[in-house]
C-alpha cells in the first residue's frame, strides 16, 4: 500500500462542447454536480481534503462545492498539465502519492481508484479499451506492459491511432517525482498546451515505472457534451436504482425512475414509472409512489400512497393518501391518516391527523385541526393584495362545499359552515355559520316569462 496523501481534481476547463451558460463542472447528474462525482469517489482514499483546480467560472464552482475542499486557481487555461502546475504550492514538501483526476469523469468507483493505492513505483494510470478511441489519448506500453507515453489523438501517428487502449485521466504519482516532471513539461504539441499526459513519458525516460491498469469500460466514460452527459446520468441512475432494489425497494421500471443520489427509500416502497425524487427526500416503509410524482426535499411517512403529486419542503405523516394531481408547496405538514384528494393545493399549512381535504381546494397559510372535512372547492383567501394572513380551523370542523375563508379568521372546534359561504368573521366552537344571500324562489316565473315573449311576437 502506498500512502495516498492527497487528490487533485482538474476542473478549470470551460467545457466548450456543452454549449452552455452553466459551467460544465456544475451540470448535475442525479442531483450532484459533475465535478462532485470524482470528488466523492476520491475523498475517502486520501488523508487531506482534496484540491480542486478551478478556472472557468471559478467563484461559481467554488460556491457550489462549498467548504471541505481546497482550491487552486488556474486563471488562464493552458492545458491539463498547466492546471496541475497551479496546484503546486499544495504539493511542495509533501511525501507520498497524489491521485489526480479530471473533474469531468463521473463514473469512477472508489474501489477502482483504490487499485492505484497498491502500486510501489513512480506512478500509475487507469485505462480502458474503446472500439472507437477517436479523440482520446492513446496509451503506449513497453514490452513489460508498463506505460511509457500517452499520445493525444491529434498528435498521434497512424500506427498510434490504431491503438484502442486509451487514457481516462485518472493518475497516481509520487508527489516529489511529479513536481520534478512539472518543471519539465513543454507545450510542444498540436494545441500548444501543457499536457498532464506528458508526465508519463517524462517519468519513463527518467527510468521510472508507470503502471497502466485496465478498468471496466463503463467507468472510463467522461462528459464533454450533452450526449455524454445523458449517457453518464443513465449509468449513475442505474447504479442508484439497483442499490435501492437490492435493499428492498420495488421499481416497476427502473429505467423510468429518476432518483437523486441523496434520496433515502425505506424497504417495501414501490416506485412507478415517471417518479422524480430530488434533494433531501426520505420515503418511509411501504409507501407507494404512483406515476408523475415529483418530490423534492420532503419526508413522506410509511404506508402512504401518492399519485401525481408535486411536493417540495413538505412533511407527510403515515398512512396518508394524496392525489391525483396535487401541489404541495413549501411549508406543508400533513398529519397521519389524512386523505388529500384530487386537485388540491396546499402551502405553508399544517393539516391535523385524520383530516380529509377531498377535492378541488386551496389551503394557503393555514392551521387545520384534526378530523376536519373540507368540502369541494374550499378556499383560504390568504392574500388581500398586500399581505398574507392565516386561517385557523379547529378540530372536527365541517366546511361546506365552496366555503371561502377570508383571513385572519378562526373557525372553532366542531363548527360548521354552510356551502357557498364567504366567512369573514370568526365562528365559535360548535357554531354554524351561513354567509350567503338567501335564496329567492319565484314559482311561476318561467311560465310567465315564456308568455311575455310569445305575446311580443
Ligand atoms: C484528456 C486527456 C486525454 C484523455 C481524455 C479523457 C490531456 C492532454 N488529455 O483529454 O489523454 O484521453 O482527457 O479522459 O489531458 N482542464 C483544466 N485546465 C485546462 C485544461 C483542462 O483544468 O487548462 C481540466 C478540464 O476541466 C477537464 C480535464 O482537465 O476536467 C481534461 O480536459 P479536457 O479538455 O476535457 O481534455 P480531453 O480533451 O478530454
Ligand atoms: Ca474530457
Amino acid at each position: 500500500m502506498n500512502a495516498l496523501t492527497t487528490a487533485v481534481i482538474l476542473a478549470a476547463g470551460e467545457g466548450k462542447r456543452m454549449h452552455s451558460k452553466t459551467p460544465k463542472m456544475l451540470h448535475t447528474l442525479c442531483g450532484r454536480p459533475l465535478v462532485g462525482w470524482a470528488l466523492q469517489a476520491a475523498s475517502p482514499l486520501v488523508k487531506e481534503p482534496p484540491i480542486v483546480v478551478v478556472g472557468h467560472c471559478a467563484e461559481q464552482v467554488k460556491n457550489a462545492l462549498g467548504e471541505g475542499f481546497r482550491y487552486a486557481l488556474q486563471a488562464e487555461q493552458h492545458g491539463s498539465g498547466h492546471a496541475l502546475m497551479c496546484a503546486r504550492s499544495y504539493l511542495e514538501g509533501k511525501s507520498g502519492y497524489a491521485l489526480v483526476l479530471a473533474g469531468d469523469m463521473p463514473l469512477f468507483r472508489e474501489e477502482t481508484l483504490a487499485q492505484m493505492q497498491s502500486i510501489d513505483c513512480a506512478g500509475a494510470i487507469l485505462t480502458i479499451d474503446l472500439a472507437d478511441p477517436t479523440g482520446y489519448g492513446r496509451v503506449i506500453r513497453n514490452e513489460s506492459g508498463n506505460a511509457v507515453a500517452i499520445v493525444e489523438h491529434r498528435d498521434a501517428t497512424e500506427a498510434q491511432r490504431a491503438i484502442h487502449e486509451v487514457n481516462i485521466s485518472a493518475y497516481c504519482f509520487d508527489i516529489q517525482k511529479l513536481l520534478h516532471c512539472l518543471d519539465r513539461l513543454t507545450c510542444d504539441n498540436d494545441q500548444g498546451e501543457y499536457y498532464i499526459t506528458d508526465v508519463v513519458s517524462l517519468l519513463a525516460s527518467a527510468g521510472e515505472t508507470v503502471k497502466a491498469i485496465k478498468i471496466p469500460t463503463e467507468e472510463g466514460m467522461g462528459v464533454n457534451d450533452r450526449v455524454q452527459l445523458a449517457a453518464c446520468t443513465k449509468i449513475l441512475q442505474r447504479r442508484i436504482n439497483e442499490a435501492h432494489m437490492l435493499s428492498g425497494v420495488t421499481m416497476i421500471d427502473p429505467d423510468a425512475a429518476y432518483i437523486d443520489h441523496s434520496v433515502k427509500l425505506a424497504q417495501d416502497c414501490t416506485i412507478w414509472p415517471g417518479v422524480v425524487l430530488q434533494g433531501n427526500t426520505k420515503i418511509d416503509e411501504g409507501t407507494e409512489l404512483l406515476p408523475a410524482c415529483r418530490i423534492k426535499d420532503s419526508h413522506i411517512g410509511s404506508g402512504c400512497r401518492l399519485a401525481g403529486v408535486v411536493a417540495q419542503d413538505t412533511v407527510v405523516g403515515n398512512n396518508v393518501t394524496i392525489g391525483p394531481y396535487d401541489n404541495l408547496r413549501p411549508g406543508t405538514h400533513i398529519g397521519d391518516n389524512c386523505k388529500i384528494g384530487d386537485f388540491v393545493e396546499i402551502k405553508n399549512t399544517v393539516v391535523g391527523e385524520g383530516t380529509k381535504l377531498p377535492h378541488l381546494s386551496y389551503f394557503g397559510d393555514g392551521d387545520i385541526g384534526c378530523r376536519v372535512n373540507a368540502g369541494c372547492g374550499t378556499v383560504f383567501a390568504n392574500y388581500d393584495g398586500f399581505k398574507k394572513s392565516r386561517t385557523k380551523i379547529g378540530n372536527d370542523v365541517f366546511l361546506g362545499c365552496h366555503t371561502v375563508l377570508v383571513p385572519p379568521v378562526t373557525v372553532g372546534d366542531s363548527a360548521f359552515t354552510a356551502a357557498g359561504s364567504v366567512i369573514t368573521e370568526d365562528v365559535p366552537t360548535g357554531g354554524f355559520a351561513i354567509a350567503r344571500s338567501k335564496q329567492v324562489t319565484k314559482h311561476d316565473y318561467v311560465e310567465n316569462m315564456k308568455n311575455r315573449l310569445k305575446n311580443k311576437k
